[in-house]
Order: structure tokens, then C-alpha cells, then sequence
């Protein structure tokens, strides 16, 4: 079992060198844990917002390493009449992939989601559109893609919408 640590800005020294794979969708996931307070792409920004605050958490296990990182916030997706929730971001790190962290994280993140009385239960996701592992993995693990994207205007990426009742 992983140990699950509510992530802070004085944690930001344990993330520096997380690393979860070199393709740019796998950068821009571990930049987001990385990036500072008021950064673009930054999980102390998405912890920092009025509406839907991202709760972040990092897993380690039992020698004290940080072996990935996990998210849950709140949306609002018109095709739902309240608020689903959403994991912005989730990352095991690239020497402990393939060892089924992953699907231990989700049945956290799950349980967590479950609990939250404000929001119906249903899980959402982004997935940038050409991390294909992701979102076949996704897929087994239930989520379906939903038929909407999203746009990142900088940049002009349209992210995969996904899914998952719980
Ligand atoms: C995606 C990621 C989180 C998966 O983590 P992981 O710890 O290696 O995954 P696990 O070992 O727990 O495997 C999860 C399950 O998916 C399955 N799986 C793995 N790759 C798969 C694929 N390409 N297609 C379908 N299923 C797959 C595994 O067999 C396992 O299934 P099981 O629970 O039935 O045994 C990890 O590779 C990662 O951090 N990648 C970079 C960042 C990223 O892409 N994040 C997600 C987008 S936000």
C-alpha cells in the first residue's frame, strides 16, 4: 500500500526530479506538479481557485520515495445538471510504472469521489489526444470517451473528454 500525503508548497522540493516519461504529454503532467504558485500549468494554481480547488496528494511508499502524485477537483459538464469530479492530473513516476500503482491510486481517487456529497457520481478526465496508452488504459479501467474536447488556446490542443460513472 502507497502512503498518501496532502500535497503543499513546502512539498515542492520532493517533486523537482519526478519524472513520468519524455513525450510532451508526459512533461506537461509532471511540470503541473512542479510548476509554482500562479504558473499556467501548475497544480498550487489549480489548489489556489475559487471554484472547484484541486486537492493534490503524493504517494510513496515504503522507503520514504515519492512514486506518484494524484488530483480530484470538481466540474461543471452541461451534459450533468451538478457537479461531476475530475482528476486534472495523475502520474506515477517513470522507474515505478507497470507495478499496478496506478490502479491503486484510481480506487483512491475513486473512494475519495464517492464520498463528496456535492458532486453526483461520476468521474471526468483530459487526455491529450495523441498519449494513446493513457487513454486505452483508461478505457479498461471503464471510462468512455465522451465525444467533447477541450481547447487549449495556447497551444491549440484539443484534450480528450473521458468519463467513468463510480
Ligand atoms: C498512465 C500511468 C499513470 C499508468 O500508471 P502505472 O502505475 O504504470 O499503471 P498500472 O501498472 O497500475 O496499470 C494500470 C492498469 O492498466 C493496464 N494497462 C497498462 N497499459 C495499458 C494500455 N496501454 N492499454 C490498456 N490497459 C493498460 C494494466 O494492465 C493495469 O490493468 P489491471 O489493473 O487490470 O492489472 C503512468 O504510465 C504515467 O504516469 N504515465 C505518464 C503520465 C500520464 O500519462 N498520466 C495520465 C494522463 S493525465
Amino acid at each position: 500500500m502507497l502512503t498518501v500525503h496532502p500535497f503543499s508548497v513546502d512539498l515542492l522540493p520532493e517533486v523537482a526530479d519526478f519524472h513520468c516519461g519524455n513525450e510532451v504529454w508526459d512533461v506537461e503532467v509532471s511540470d503541473w506538479i512542479k510548476g509554482p504558485l500562479g504558473g499556467r500549468n501548475s497544480a498550487l494554481t489549480d489548489m489556489d481557485r475559487r471554484k472547484h480547488p484541486a486537492e493534490v496528494w503524493l504517494h510513496g511508499d515504503d522507503d520514504g520515495n515519492v512514486v506518484a502524485f494524484s488530483s480530484l477537483a470538481g466540474a461543471t459538464w452541461k451534459k450533468y445538471d451538478r457537479p461531476i469530479s475530475l482528476i486534472p492530473n495523475v502520474a506515477v513516476a517513470t522507474p515505478h510504472q507497470g507495478k499496478g500503482y496506478f490502479s491503486e491510486i484510481l480506487k483512491f481517487l475513486f473512494t475519495r469521489a464517492r464520498n463528496d456529497e456535492d458532486r453526483i457520481n461520476a468521474v471526468g478526465l483530459y487526455v491529450h489526444p495523441q498519449n494513446v496508452n493513457a487513454i486505452s488504459l483508461y478505457e479498461h479501467k471503464g471510462f468512455h470517451k465522451t465525444g467533447d474536447t477541450w481547447k487549449d488556446k495556447e497551444t491549440g490542443v484539443k484534450y480528450v473528454q473521458m468519463a467513468v460513472h463510480i
